[in-house]
C-alpha cells in the first residue's frame, strides 16, 4: 500500500478532466473551468467542502466521454435520443466516480449526479426540486451554464450572461445562487480572469496551490481502477479498437510474469498498458478512425500520441515511473521507432515488453490505418523482427503468452462444438 495524498488525486483528476477537455482536439477548458468556477464560488460560501466541489467541478460530466461536445452542454432543442444520452450522462459520471475512484471521492458522486437538476424540479435524472438539490450540485449547475454560455461564439457581453441567469431565477436556479454566482464572478475581476478559455489552466493551478493537502491512501488496485478509467475514455473513442488498451495491459502483465519480473514491475507494465494510448484524445476522431489511407499530416498527427501520452502521464505523480514504459511503445531497437528514434540502449526492458503486447494486439485486433492479420501471422512477424525491432526475451514471451491464447481459443471452439 502506497500513502500519498490528495494533492496525487487531483493531479489524477485534472488529468482525465484534460483527456476529456482535449477531446477533437480542441481544449475546451471546460471541466477546468467549471472545477474553477465552482472552487471560487464555494469559497464565497466558506464551504466545508471545498476539495469535494473542485473534484466535482473536474469529473462532473466523465460519463459522458465519447459523446460529442454538444450533447454535454446543451439541454435545449436537442432530439429525443440525444436527450437520453443527456439524463444518462449524470447517473454515469456518478457510476464511475463510485465504482472506479477512491472511497475518499464518494461525496463527489452525489454532487455530480444531481448537475443537471433545476431547481423548479424540471430538471434530471430526478427531478429534484429547491434545496433538496445539493448545494455542491446547484454549484456545479451555474458553473456549468457559465462556462457554455462563455464558449457561445460569437461572445456574449457580460451583462447579457447576468441577465440570462437572473432571468432564470426560480426555474433554473435559486435567487442566492445566482446571486452568489454573480458575487464571484465581480469578486476581484474574476469574471475577466476565467472569461479566456486558456488562461483557465493559470487560474486553476493557483487554485491547485491552495487546496488542502491531506494523506489519503493509494494502493495498486486503485492506480489500476484509475488506468481503466483512462483507458475506456481513449478506447470509446476509437471504435475500431475497442478494448485494446485493455488487452495490451493484459499481454503485457502476462508476458512480465512469464518472465517471472518482480511484482513492482508486473504492475508498472500493466498500467503503462492501460495508459500507452491516453496521448491519443488530441487525435481528432475522423482521424482515429480513418478507413482510408491517411494523409503525410495525418499521420504526423498520429504520430504525435507518445509525446502527449508522456506530457500527460508526467502530470501525475503516481505515474512518473511509468512515463517511458508507456511512452516509447512506438520506439523499434534498430531506431526506426517515433517519436524519438530512440536507440535500443535508451529504450528500458518494460518498455519492449508493452511495445510488443502493443503491435501484437494492433495487428490482431483489426485496427484500420494497418492490417488486419490472423495471430500466427502476428506472430510470425513478430519473430522475424526480433532483435531488429522487438527484443528477444519479450518476443519469446509474448509467444508463449499468444500461443496459450490460441490454445485456450480452439479450445473453447472445441467445447463450443461438442456442444452443439
Ligand atoms: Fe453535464
Ligand atoms: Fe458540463
Ligand atoms: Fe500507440
Amino acid at each position: 500500500m502506497i500513502i500519498t495524498n490528495s494533492r496525487a488525486y487531483t493531479e489524477c483528476f485534472m488529468q482525465l478532466a484534460n483527456v476529456l477537455d482535449l477531446d477533437e482536439n480542441r481544449p475546451s477548458y471546460h471541466s477546468l473551468r467549471v472545477a474553477a468556477i465552482a472552487y471560487k464560488m464555494g469559497e464565497l460560501l466558506n464551504s466545508k467542502n471545498l476539495q469535494e466541489i473542485f473534484w466535482s467541478g473536474l469529473l462532473h460530466d466523465i460519463g459522458a466521454f465519447g459523446y460529442n461536445d454538444f450533447t454535454v452542454s446543451t439541454s435545449e432543442s436537442i432530439s429525443v435520443l440525444e436527450k437520453d444520452k443527456i439524463f444518462n450522462h449524470t447517473i454515469k459520471s456518478a457510476h464511475i466516480i463510485l465504482k472506479e475512484l477512491p472511497g475518499e471521492v464518494g461525496a463527489v458522486a452525489e454532487f455530480v449526479k444531481y448537475h443537471h437538476e433545476k431547481f423548479d424540479g424540471t430538471g434530471f435524472p430526478e427531478g429534484l426540486a429547491g434545496n433538496d438539490i445539493p448545494i455542491c450540485s446547484q454549484i456545479i449547475k451555474l458553473a456549468d451554464d457559465l462556462d457554455t454560455a462563455l464558449r457561445i461564439i460569437p461572445e456574449i457581453p457580460k451583462k447579457d450572461i447576468y441577465e440570462m441567469f437572473n432571468n432564470n431565477i426560480n426555474r433554473e436556479y435559486s435567487a442566492e445562487m445566482v446571486s452568489l454566482l454573480i458575487e464571484t464572478l465581480e469578486k476581484d475581476n474574476f469574471f475577466s480572469e476565467i472569461e479566456m478559455g486558456a488562461y483557465v489552466p493559470i487560474v486553476v493551478n493557483d487554485i491547485l496551490n491552495s487546496l488542502p493537502c491531506y494523506n489519503m491512501f493509494l494502493g495498486a488496485d486503485l492506480l489500476e481502477k484509475i488506468t481503466t478509467v483512462f483507458a475506456d475514455i481513449i478506447d470509446a473513442k476509437h471504435e475500431a479498437t475497442l478494448g485494446h488498451s485493455g488487452r495490451v495491459a493484459a499481454y503485457s502483465q502476462h508476458i512480465a510474469e512469464f518472465l517471472k519480473l518482480n511484482p513492482k514491475d508486473i504492475i508498472k507494465v500493466k498500467l503503462a498498458g492501460f495508459m500507452h494510448d491516453i496521448g491519443k484524445a488530441a487525435v481528432p476522431r475522423n482521424i482515429l478512425n480513418k478507413r482510408d489511407d491517411l494523409s503525410p499530416f495525418e499521420l504526423h498527427v498520429i504520430k504525435g500520441h507518445p509525446v502527449l501520452t508522456m506530457d500527460i502521464l508526467k502530470k501525475m505523480s503516481v505515474f512518473n515511473d511509468i512515463v517511458e514504459i508507456a511512452g516509447y511503445h512506438h520506439e523499434r531497437l534498430n531506431g526506426s521507432g517515433y517519436p524519438n528514434a530512440l536507440p535500443a540502449e535508451s529504450i528500458p526492458f518494460l518498455a519492449r515488453i508493452v511495445m510488443v503486447a502493443d503491435v501484437y494486439d494492433a495487428m490482431t485486433s483489426g485496427r484500420r490505418y494497418q492490417k488486419f492479420v490472423s495471430r500466427e501471422q502476428a506472430l510470425d512477424y513478430i519473430i522475424a523482427q526480433k532483435n531488429v525491432l522487438f527484443d528477444a526475451d519479450a518476443v519469446g514471451a509474448m509467444v508463449e503468452v499468444a500461443s496459450g491464447e490460441l490454445k485456450k481459443l480452439s479450445a473453447d471452439n472445441l467445447a463450443k462444438r461438442a456442444g452443439e
